[in-house]
């Protein structure tokens, strides 16, 4: 039976989780829906003996629900109660136990560009997401000084007598004065800022003067709105290794995925499906869709010349990629080989912005390809009749799925325009029909969509 999860909290609207695990599930062949759900304070008791009653498999815990919710859960990890919050719930049998991933999601982040062994480490702000990576931090039991610097310095001490009190930890805290900043930096391997600093809309602040940034300093912002905060640029102009916050959110919710699953998700599609949702500014691609012969590339390039946009075309890449012609693939290696290549390209190219990408006939036949052009690309599928395919590639020596002999060709054309039918149907791309258009008119027909859709 389908399993259900959600991401419950309040407001909730923004939660790019639904799209960063939906594609993880897919992708691991899981049958899985993730939603969102809002649910108001006074309604969380009600809403956990729901995730109960309903048997759903799993869900997130965001704000304001993460202390709370502890409460109503059946059993809560060490790490989530010294954390003293849950953002991911395990139904284990009809028991919901509470876990805290935001600091393992933390930890790997770093693990992407350093190891935490002897480092020394200070972190700005004391609130949830501090909580989470300083403990988890400790536990971990590897750093040689963890130092918290928080406006309110009763909260980090706090926390500093908490870690202190479970952890072998080796725990200060500072105040957070520009002077006092300064001198911590100066002894500081790894800077992470776990405040709301730099966050939309209020993207021009950090807590950092410049001034105090230093080459080899490693510096983490777990702010991911935007995602290059004004901390990650000044970092990087001073030669820092920088790290991202939705590095943060991907990891964390691929150790969720773990908990629920046993299994590791694809992150790299994750990160994908994220970057995705976080830079809707920029415009979607164009990607064409249709079944060979329908004219995907000639439209795609006067597309993307009246508009001023780059052209891709799939197939060019896939040979650029293998070193020969899309028929020495197929000779050579073989169809699968050649869909192997064709997922390659999809993925790398999917993740432009503002292209025309023209996709081989057969791209539709894989799901994930479909999943990952969706998510940033307003797709079009072009449609013709069997007749006019038949008449378009005759004499055409360039597709080794039809053949040579002209006999042969018209009917495998037939053959697999009717396998491939509910495939193209399943893509939910717009239909443009060319039976009868110039590539001019079909271009045409489709610059007036996309000019509607941005209206
Ligand atoms: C194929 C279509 C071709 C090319 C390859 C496989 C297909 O691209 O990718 O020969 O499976 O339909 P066009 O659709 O651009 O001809």
């Amino acid at each position: 039976m389908r399993k259900l999860y959600a991401v419950i909290g309040d407001p909730v609207e923004h939660s790019i989780s639904p799209a960063m695990h939906t594609a993880a599930f897919r992708a691991a062949g899981i049958d899985a829906e993730y939603v969102k759900i809002r649910v108001k304070p006074e309604e969380l008791e009600d809403a956990v003996k729901g995730i109960r009653a309903l048997g759903m498999a799993g869900a997130n815990i965001t704000i304001p629900h993460k202390v709370e919710v502890m409460k109503f859960l059946d059993g809560v990890d060490s790490l989530a109660k010294d954390i003293g919050a849950v953002n991911t719930i395990v139904n284990k049998d009809g028991h919901l136990i509470g876990h805290n991933t935001d600091g393992l999601g933390a930890l790997e982040s770093l693990r992407k560009v350093t190891n935490t062994e002897n480092r020394k480490i200070t972190i700005l702000g004391a609130g949830g997401a501090a909580r989470a990576i300083a403990f988890t931090l400790a536990m971990e039991g590897k750093t040689e000084h963890i130092a918290l610097l928080n406006i309110e310095p009763k909260t980090s001490e706090k926390l500093a007598q908490e870690i202190s009190k479970k952890t072998k930890a080796d725990v200060s805290v500072a105040l957070s004065s520009e002077k006092e900043l300064g001198l911590q930096l100066e002894k500081t391997d790894i800077l992470i800022n776990c405040t709301p600093v730099g966050m939309h809309p209020k993207t021009d602040e950090s807590l950092v003067p410049p001034s105090l940034l230093r080459k080899g300093m490693i510096v983490f912002d777990i702010v991911y709105n935007p995602i290059r905060t004004k901390l990650i640029q000044d970092a990087e102009k001073a030669g820092c290794k920088t790290i991202t916050g939705e590095n943060m959110l991907v990891l964390q919710g691929a150790k969720s995925f773990e908990l629920w699953t046993g299994k590791k998700p694809d992150v790299k599609l994750m990160h994908a499906f994220v970057n995705a949702k976080l830079q809707p500014s920029k415009e979607k691609n164009i990607v064409l869709l249709g079944f060979m012969g329908t004219g995907k590339t000639v439209s795609g390039k006067i597309i993307a010349e009246k508009l001023g946009k780059d052209f891709i075309d799939l197939d060019t890449e896939i040979e650029k990629m293998a070193g020969m012609d899309i028929p020495a693939i197929f000779e050579r290696f073989g169809e699968k080989r050649f869909r192997e290549l064709e997922m390659e390209a999809i993925e790398l190219h999917s993740q432009k912005r503002d292209a025309v990408i023209s996709c081989g006939g057969g791209a539709v036949l894989n799901f994930l390809n479909m999943l990952r052009l969706r998510e940033t690309s307003h797709l079009f599928l072009l449609k013709a009749s069997p007749m006019e395919i038949v008449k378009r590639l005759r004499n055409e020596k360039n597709r080794p799925l039809l053949g040579l002999e002209e006999d042969e060709k018209e009917r495998r054309i037939i053959e697999i325009l009717e396998a491939r039918k509910s495939f193209y149907e399943a893509t939910g791309a717009i239909k443009v029909d060319t039976d009868g258009l110039t590539p001019e008119q079909v271009a045409g027909e489709i610059i007036k969509i996309i000019g509607g859709k941005r209206q």
